[in-house]
């Protein structure tokens, strides 16, 4: 019998719960606050943008959340996602390391970002709202949620920020394939989009200004909500079925993972993985290292300060406390567009400052070198922001090598590239520069901080003012 390279859950495998790590850390995370009071949040300011059940979710300390029946039978088309051991790349390096990873290309939209958009369109649709408008980075997220609109008959409009408008017009027509609308941001149909666009007509744009324009949208309009793709507590804990699933495979491969991988724009896709494995260790299982993976043009968790700051670049969102590199960076336009967002998710945030995760960050041309090794031995082509996952799995697996140790490694492959192949060209033809961010920049948004005290050590609640 060969040795197996996959590992596949049979559908009556499908988790019936989500995980909510805050159950297990050591320490609740800080409270979210008020823009204006500075006093933590109630579900009364977060209802014009959110249904009742995902405000609920956002803030509840339950370990388990159960999944809805009409999302689990939507999640079966394509989950359990499989687990594959990486054997022809363990071979390619000559390591002993075991290399694992967990793909979640295998989604109608292509990533992990469905298994949050079906949640959020789901409990939308509970409470009757029709319309919901959101962002998108390199356009991951919102084909992803345009899916789930079209699955729940619901209207999508999509910001899309102006730099993979232009370099991804596929993605774009996906999205427009599924009946959403899709605009490049800084938009004129919003305040904020066009108050950039009065300083600078050409503007390649940000998450956090799409933010804007969406929370803008939302707010303004009362059959209308807002979805983000990332960050939040609830989008983290709908990613949580892939960490599950990933536990129960690496029991049928009769393995366990020494360090666990994910790339990290606002965090899901690592948290999504990783934070069902670092619940078990809370809980008296076997230690395990996690390591979020960034873009060095980018880079929120090893260069940013932890503090409260907002989420978008118009300053419509409460505060919350998070690894930022200050709301009104704008990152150099790389090609992993879904990693330019200058916060990190605060949950995040919070579990790095309680020192339970490490964070490391690689430029774009060291990444997409390792996209290419990893698809010249395994045959997928990696999603840009993948790569970042894959160059840190494989730059352990060779210290394996080098140490002659066996580790097992696992790794969330977030996503394919099959839109992303300009950018693949433009590697092999050699015109992928590492674009540095610019250090003025970065030290004028850190000191335009809100003046709010810093969430305290590990995280027990600061005392806003
Ligand atoms: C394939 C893929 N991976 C990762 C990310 C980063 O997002 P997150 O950190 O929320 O997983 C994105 C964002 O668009 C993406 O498309």
């Amino acid at each position: 019998m060969p040795e197996p390279l996959k590992y596949v859950l049979d559908e009556s495998r499908l988790p019936t719960r989500w995980y909510n790590v805050v159950a297990d850390l050591p320490a609740p995370p800080p409270p979210v606050l008020h823009p204006a009071t500075h006093r933590p949040v109630g579900p009364d300011d977060l209802a014009p943008l959110f249904p009742p059940a995902l405000i609920a979710q956002e803030v509840t300390a339950e370990r388990e959340v159960e999944i809805p029946e009409p999302v689990r039978d939507i999640y079966r088309q394509w989950r359990p996602s499989p687990l594959y051991r990486a054997r022809a790349l363990e071979r390619a390096l000559q390591t002993p390391a075991r290399l694992y990873y967990k793909y979640e290309g295998v989604s109608p939209a292509g990533s992990h970002k469905p298994n949050t958009a079906v949640a959020q369109a789901f409990y939308n649709r509970e409470a009757g709202i029709r319309r919901i408008a959101t962002e998108t980075g390199a356009g991951q997220w919102g084909s992803s949620l345009a899916y789930a609109g079209a699955r729940f008959g619901i209207e999508v409009q999509v910001f899309m920020v102006r730099v993979s408008y232009d370099q991804k017009p596929y993605r774009r027509a996906l999205m427009e394939t599924y009946g959403a609308r899709c605009v490049p941001s800084p938009s004129p149909e919003t305040a904020a989009g066009r108050a950039i666009l009065a300083r600078d007509a050409r503007h390649p744009g940000s998450l956090g200004i799409a933010i804007s324009e969406a929370v803008e949208v939302a707010a303004g309009r009362d059959d209308t909500k807002y979805a983000l793709g990332s960050v939040l507590n609830h989008v983290l804990l709908h990613q949580t079925v892939v960490g599950l699933e990933a536990m129960a495979q690496m029991e049928l491969a009769d393995d366990w993972p020494d360090v666990v991988i994910g790339c990290t724009g606002g965090g899901s896709n690592f948290a999504g993985i990783a934070f069902p494995f670092l619940g078990a260790q809370l809980r008296g299982g076997r230690r395990v290292r996690l390591l979020a993976v960034e873009p060095s043009a980018c880079p929120s968790l090893t260069r940013g300060r932890y503090a409260y700051d907002f989420g978008d670049t118009a300053h419509l969102t409460p505060l919350t406390a998070m690894h930022t590199l200050g709301s009104t960076f704008t990152p150099p336009g790389f090609h992993a567009g879904g990693l330019r967002y200058h916060g990190m998710a605060p949950l995040v945030s919070h579990v790095k400052a309680l020192g339970l995760l490490d964070a490391v960050a690689y430029p774009q041309t060291a990444c997409f070198a390792a996209g290419l090794e990893f698809a010249r031995a395994e045959g997928i082509v990696p999603a840009p922001e993948a790569n970042h996952a894959v160059r840190a799995a494989i730059d352990e697996a060779i210290r394996c090598r080098e140490d002659g140790v066996s580790r097992a490694i696992l790794f969330n492959l977030s996503g394919h590239g099959h839109f992303d192949m300009q950018a693949y060209a433009d590697h092999l033809a050699g015109r992928l520069v590492d674009v540095p961010y610019d250090e003025a920049e970065l030290a004028m948004a850190l000191a335009g901080l809100p003046s709010v005290p810093p969430p305290a050590p590990h995280g027990r609640t600061g005392s806003p003012t």
